[in-house]
């Protein structure tokens, strides 16, 4: 199983955003809604294997994590709007959520109230890993095998007080190139990545 753990440090954790201008209006969940895209969503198909949890900091029902399971989510659609839609449709179903872990409102959709500690709950036995410019090239790196869990920072990056809770959780930096990307790209770059192996070792299997 991947997972990936994308934090919004202004996105929108209530519904009360425009469709019509979603980068204006949402504290940027229109980049966390493209790392979900990247994540779960291959042409005319979805990961089973792959779940996100998008980190809502932003706006006064904050915070909340919205999890999406690739193996129960139904009808995810690739565009912006469709997902932005989906969102606000989820987060205005759950206006009064309060503690108490993740709870389903449509089929792999689930909302907690809370914010990475709702996550840390959920990992089990997984390799984490940090995803940051200029670390360890996933290219030349082992990774652990079995569950591998990514955390993804938003347009503004990891604030200081999530880079010490990641690192307090032994986070592995991991890195995708030399460039400070967008986070929707290092989502890509890494599915890809995952992907080149598991399809290597099947071919080894068989
Ligand atoms: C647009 S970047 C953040 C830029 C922000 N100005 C900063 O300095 O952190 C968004 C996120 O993508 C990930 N990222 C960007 N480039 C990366 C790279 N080359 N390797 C690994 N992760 C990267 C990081 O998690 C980063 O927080």
């Amino acid at each position: 199983m991947r997972t990936f753990v994308v934090i919004g440090q202004t996105a929108s954790a209530s519904e009360d955003f425009s469709l019509d201008d979603l980068p204006g209006s949402s504290g940027r969940l229109d980049v966390l809604l493209r790392c979900l895209r990247a994540a779960l969503l291959f042409s005319h198909g979805l990961r089973p294997d792959a779940r996100v949890y998008l980190v809502l900091r932003g706006g006064p029902q904050a915070p909340r994590v919205l999890k999406v399971d690739g193996a129960t989510c139904k009808f995810l659609r690739p565009d912006e709007r469709s997902l932005a839609t989906l969102v606000k449709k989820t987060l205005a179903a759950a206006a009064q959520a309060r503690g108490g872990g993740f709870v389903e409102l449509r089929p792999g959709l689930a909302l907690a109230a809370g914010d990475l500690e709702c996550v840390h709950v959920e990992l089990g036995e997984a390799a984490l890993y940090v995803l940051e410019p200029g670390a360890a090239d996933i290219r030349t790196q082992d990774l652990a095998p079995g569950n591998q869990v990514f955390f993804v920072g938003d347009h503004a990056g990891f604030d200081e007080a999530t880079r010490a809770e990641l690192a307090a959780l032994s986070a592995r930096p991991l890195g995708v190139g030399p460039l400070s990307l967008h986070s929707d790209d290092v989502v890509a770059l890494v599915s890809n990545e995952l992907d080149r192996r598991a399809d290597t070792a099947g071919s080894a299997r068989s």
